[in-house]
């Protein structure tokens, strides 16, 4: 019994944990699949109510529909009358990241974000605009590239939780927001520390903390619904971006104008130096664009990631203790020898994904398990449902780490980075902030929560965030090296 027991690894533990679907067919349909079109069962709701209760709370929505109607069913677009088909089995997941890029784009161009980063950049662009310009940015994101800033990340950290009083309630993401902001600033303009005041790196910083603070209050939801499907932002939102705009032109016209984007190794340089094939290079317009996108994409996403993992764990108190005992063990810079910090970040990233969902636009007819649609369907994939499989992760509410322990995630089964061609690009930036932030704070700090209950998800934009912004008390604090 002790021997059987002490030969039990990690992922036998974890395979007890993590299981998997059923087999469900799923792909493009075949030239000659003759088969009729047998759409999903749809949300028996008017389109308005549909429309307010999906933009209000989307959460209870989801899973609400998929205990009525199954793990595919479809609801009523929040603009037009075209319907929308939501799934969350892997093998759909699956035939969708591996299609070829034409038969089923990504529909980030038609969602909240077109209007702030604009038509041009590689989260909003398809077909060959998209392949060549995430063929630019991949290099500066790859993983061995962002290992380097581990040591930048840490002292951003570090200065932050240096600010945090000891006693009082705060809210985790803002400060963790700070942290990103700065590591993403200084990943794409090539600014270390905080950028001196008067310059347009510390313009920029400003404005953008400003634009997330405004964006978290009420009314942004409704200039949101305002601005979907346009091209260039209207009302409250433009004015906002245009006080953003204003430094990030200003920054281009300093960096043209010094004319040193050889010697540079920041992402704005590497694309101040690209050219299209027939050597043209990105129009201000273009840059603009690409640049708000990395800036946005880049922190508010691994911010809120960080925040809820405080969130998670200052309410699991066995997961807590074992990072803390983790964090404070050794002196060995990053090192998390059993794994525990990885896993308890996939854990983190499964049971509260900031972006709860993705979509493409299938360009021919699609088998989805039992269902067909036609050619032209917008497919969405509902992260949150399949991270919340009972087949896949059993007990799928409870926060358990040990489901990872010496397990890789499913590349169809955790998806809180999306897939295929359209991977999120900042994936292993994300993870490597998150691993040094998560140590930094578990090392540093001993965190209560406020409230017992746990905090509900809100929605802002396309992320799904802490109602509160992860709620703590810090009861003690140690100091930094
Ligand atoms: C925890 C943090 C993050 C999460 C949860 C996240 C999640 C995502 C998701 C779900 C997508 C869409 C993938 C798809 O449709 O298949 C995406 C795309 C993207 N993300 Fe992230 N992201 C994070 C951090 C970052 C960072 C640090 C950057 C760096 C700048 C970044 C840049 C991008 C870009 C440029 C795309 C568009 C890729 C494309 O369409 O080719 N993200 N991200």
């Amino acid at each position: 019994m002790l021997a059987s027991a002490s030969a039990t690894t990690h992922a036998d533990d974890a395979h007890a944990l993590i299981g998997e679907a059923p087999p469900s067919p799923a792909g493009p349909l075949a030239a000659d699949d003759l088969r009729p079109i047998a759409l999903p069962p749809a949300i028996p709701l008017p389109r308005a109510l549909q429309t307010l209760r999906f933009s209000v709370r989307q959460i209870e929505f989801v899973f609400r529909y998929r205990r009525l109607l199954g793990e595919t069913f479809r609801f009523r677009g929040v603009v037009d009358d075209e319907f929308v088909v939501l799934t969350s089995h892997p093998d759909h997941v699956k035939s969708l990241f591996t299609a070829k890029p034409d038969d089923a784009p990504s529909l980030t161009g038609e969602s909240p974000l077109r209007p702030i980063v604009g038509p041009n950049s590689v989260l909003t662009a398809i077909g060959p605009r998209h392949m060549r310009q995430r063929k630019l940015l991949l290099p500066p994101f790859h993983g061995e590239a962002v290992q380097r800033y581990a040591e930048m990340i840490a002292a951003v950290a570090d200065r932050e939780i240096d600010s945090w009083p000891v006693g009082k309630p705060i809210r985790l993401a803002p400060s963790t927001q700070a942290i990103t902001l700065d590591v993403i600033m200084a990943g794409i303009f090539g600014v270390e520390g905080l950028p001196e005041k008067g310059t347009p790196e510390r313009g920029l910083r400003d404005a953008i903390r400003w634009a997330v603070g405004l964006s978290v209050r009420p009314e942004a939801q409704l200039f949101e619904l305002l601005n979907i499907r346009r091209e260039e932002p209207a009302g409250p939102l433009k004015r906002l971006l245009d006080h953003v705009d204003r430094f990030v032109y200003a920054l281009i016209d300093q960096r043209r104008e010094a004319g040193d984007a050889a010697q540079r190794a920041d992402i704005l340089s590497l694309l101040l130096e690209a050219t299209d094939e027939d050597g043209t290079p990105l129009t201000d317009r273009e840059l603009r664009d690409e640049l708000l996108t990395l800036v946005l994409a880049g922190h508010e996403t691994t911010a809120n990631s960080l925040a809820w993992a405080f969130e998670r764990l200052v309410r699991t108190p066995a997961a807590y203790d074992r990072l803390r005992d983790i964090s404070r063990s050794g002196d060995a810079a990053f090192a998390d020898e059993d794994g525990w910090i990885e896993a308890t970040i996939h854990e983190t990233m499964r049971s509260r994904p900031v972006i709860p969902m993705i979509g493409r636009r299938v360009t021919r007819p699609w088998e989805l398990g039992e269902y067909r649609v036609p050619a032209g369907t917008s497919v969405a994939m509902s992260i949150l449902l399949l991270h919340h499989r009972e087949d896949v992760y059993p007990d799928p509410f409870a926060f358990r780490p040990e489901r990872f322990l010496g397990v890789r995630p499913g590349t169809y089964t955790w998806i809180p980075f999306g897939g295929g061609i359209r991977r999120c690009l900042g994936a292993a930036l994300a993870m490597a902030e998150q691993r040094v932030v998560l140590r930094a704070i578990a090392r540093r700090t001993d965190l209560v929560a406020v409230d017992a209950a746990p905090e509900h998800a809100r929605h802002r934009n396309v992320t799904m965030i802490p109602q509160e912004g992860a709620r703590v008390i810090v009861q003690a604090k140690r100091p930094s090296g």
